[in-house]
């Protein structure tokens, strides 16, 4: 607790000293999130993670999530540093995609509209015509359906399936998956409603189709805190990273949020609802990243790629505005 202690403080002189700023996410440890408020840093999901990198004064961005949010703030911002707490927080989407296979499916299918998730390498979005989040995904796709444009949808194939499933939309799916969402289990879930019959159920359209289905509401992590805020319950159950518990406690103290239960296909949990990329970003490594150099911490985008990338990107931050 006292090398806690002494690390917050150290990390809050350093950031005022380098005119830094800390952006995080809502799957970051409590401590984290709450130290990038105190801070005047962010805490937020993708899409406003994205937004409020780009339009921060501070010249030196210390991004805590995984690395597509390093990536996307410096395509956002090339005049500004960003570092992260540690560069080996990737992310199974990101992972699962890899660009050369992605562009040869996008190249079979020439007549389609490419859409990416953010959770992507720089190189995936600089292939795409769209770069959406979870939480302005379906409304993107709608406007896109409109057009009678079919869709090559990438990496999550679960968002995408539910996205689909709303829009009509046509859709060609890659095959990639969130290791955590992937494994909430529908019929564990259905066990545990009937222990609180009176919870309400919040779910990220990364997890399957049979437990999106079981929902209250679906949304990013945003919109779930919203939900979470808005539905009179005073119970939740909560199918997404357990970091989100924190910002859903700050707003709503009295209410009761419980973990969704993991182990969906009979499997053991492998990461039982926190991302095991996210919970990287402690303490120790935030100070790291403001005392150590480029090599460890520092985020780079060829500038070619980096071009290509940002045409998508704003085109969804233009269509959100
Ligand atoms: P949000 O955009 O909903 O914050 O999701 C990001 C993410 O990585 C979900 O696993
Ligand atoms: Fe990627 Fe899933 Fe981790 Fe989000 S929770 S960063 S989608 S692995």
């Amino acid at each position: 607790e006292q090398r806690k202690s002494e690390l917050k403080t150290k990390i809050k002189a350093l950031l005022k000293e380098q005119n830094a700023v800390m952006v995080a996410h809502y799957y970051t440890d409590p401590e984290i999130q709450a130290l990038a408020e105190e801070t005047g840093g962010c805490v937020a999901d993708s899409l406003e993670m994205a937004r409020f990198g780009r339009d921060a004064d501070e010249q030196k961005l210390i991004v805590a999530g995984v690395k597509f949010m390093g990536e996307t703030a410096k395509i956002l911002s090339p005049e500004k540093t960003v570092f992260m707490p540690t560069l080996e927080a990737t992310c199974s989407l990101d992972l699962g995609c890899p660009v050369d296979e992605f562009s040869a499916f996008c190249d079979a299918h020439p007549d389609h509209t490419v859409v990416v998730y953010a959770n992507t390498s720089a190189a995936v979005k600089a292939r795409a015509d769209w770069v959406v989040t979870s939480s302005i995904a379906l409304e993107i796709v709608e406007h896109l359906d409109e057009q009678g444009k079919p869709i090559i949808w990438g990496p999550d194939r679960h968002l995408g399936s539910y996205i689909a499933k709303q829009t009509g939309a046509d859709m060609l799916m890659w095959q990639g998956e969130c290791i955590v969402h992937d494994e909430f289990s529908a019929q564990k879930l259905q066990d545990m409603k009937a222990i609180y019959p009176d919870a309400a159920v919040l779910v990220h359209p990364e997890s399957p189709a049979s437990v999106v289905e079981m929902a209250d509401a679906v949304g990013s992590t945003s919109q779930l805190i919203k939900a979470s805020q808005e539905m009179s319950n005073d119970t939740f159950i909560v199918a997404t990273d357990k970091g989100i518990f924190y910002k859903m406690q700050q707003l709503t103290p009295g209410k009761t949020f419980i973990e969704a239960p993991t182990g969906g296909n009979g499997a053991t949990c492998k990461s039982c609802a926190h991302c095991p990329w996210m919970a990287m970003n402690g303490l120790e490594a935030i100070y790291n990243s403001l005392t150590q150099g480029t090599d460890e911490h520092e985020i780079f985008v060829d500038d070619a790629l980096r071009e290509k990338a940002l045409i998508p990107l704003d085109r969804m931050l233009d269509f959100s505005a």
